[in-house]
């Protein structure tokens, strides 16, 4: 079978990250490639803080069609770029760079990753309560998501560290006007507002592995059947979150969507093709699977 290409140059596309042990920003983009029969190469990037210009800069010099971009750079990239999408700069946070004849664009597509995950429950959402675990760089594309496509009634951030949650329901707040933002790191707050949300997200780093076994919840809360719960962890595949919200009859969501959807949207900027799903989902969900194994 011939490979199209893309173009004789702008073949290389990579992800960009430091520590990346496990990533499986490879394994969807090149069975994506392969289903389309398109002539890209997907490499991992795995460079020190200090080497970070010189690896954008030879994006530029190598002409890479684009990148993926993730912990710990999704802000340093910011000022390394030409230019960086709205959504982008609301959010703080780049996770694709492309390059358009030189130009690097960066794009936050988690955004889009959270409003592919939930946009089956947007009804539900409208105009209800919701609660975010977490004041990460996650949570800010999910906060924002969350608000600029469902406007909810209220969202409540909660967590750990208190500071960071007041940060971000101050900074969010103001843009939009639909939905009134509150935090808190208190269980009792916690709990009660849990009885009310028509939609809880885990956005921490709580029950990825290996403390697969631990959830962000309050100890005597509960989830009901009537509620969505997206946990936004995708190793492993079922949290301790989302088998206690399927144990309760909830709606739930795994994380895989998010990384489909953010996934989706970065290989349609740097292809201009839609992306093969059904094929992507496979191997991701094959590669979490052995992953559990192991
Ligand atoms: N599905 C997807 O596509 C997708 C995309 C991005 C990220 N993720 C996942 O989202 C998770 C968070 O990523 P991130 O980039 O936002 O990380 P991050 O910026 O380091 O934020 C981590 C968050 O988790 C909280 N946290 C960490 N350990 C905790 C603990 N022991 N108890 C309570 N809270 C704790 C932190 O609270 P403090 O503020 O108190 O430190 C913070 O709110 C990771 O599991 C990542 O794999 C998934």
């Amino acid at each position: 079978m011939k490979l199209q290409r893309h173009s004789e140059h702008q073949r290389l596309i990579g992800i960009i990250g430091h520590k990346l042990a496990h990533t499986l920003s490879p394994v969807m983009h090149t069975t994506a490639f392969k289903k389309l029969n398109l002539d890209f190469t997907y490499g991992v990037m795995d460079v020190t803080p200090e080497m970070l210009p010189n690896l954008i800069a030879s994006m530029r010099a190598l002409n890479f069609r684009g990148a993926n971009v993730t912990v710990p750079y999704k802000q340093d990239v910011i000022p390394l770029v030409d230019e960086v999408s709205e959504e982008a700069k609301v959010i703080g946070a780049v996770n694709t760079i492309v390059n358009n004849s030189g130009r690097l664009v960066g794009y936050n597509t988690d955004a889009h990753g959270v409003y592919i995950s939930l946009a089956y429950y947007a009804d539900s959402i409208k105009n209800n309560h919701v609660v975010i675990f977490g004041a990460g760089g996650a949570a800010r594309a999910t906060v924002y998501a969350v608000a600029k496509f469902f406007s909810p009634k209220r969202i409540m951030i909660v967590n750990r560290t208190l500071e960071n949650a007041k940060k971000m329901a101050e900074e969010f707040g103001p843009k939009f006007k639909l939905t009134k933002f509150f935090f808190t790191n208190d269980p009792e707050t916690t709990t009660r507002e849990l009885e009310v949300a028509a939609l809880i997200i885990n956005t921490t780093s709580v029950g990825m592995k290996p403390l697969v076994n631990f959830h962000p919840l309050p100890t005597n809360a509960k989830v009901q059947k009537n509620q969505i719960v997206l946990d936004i962890v995708y190793n492993p595949i079922d949290t301790a979150l989302l088998q206690l919200a399927a144990g309760a009859g909830a709606k739930v969501v795994s994380g895989v969507e998010m990384l489909l959807g953010q996934g989706a949207k970065a290989f349609e900027l740097f292809t201009h093709h839609e992306f093969p799903m059904h094929a992507a989902r496979e191997a991701v969900v094959k590669e979490l699977t052995q992953d559990m194994h192991q």
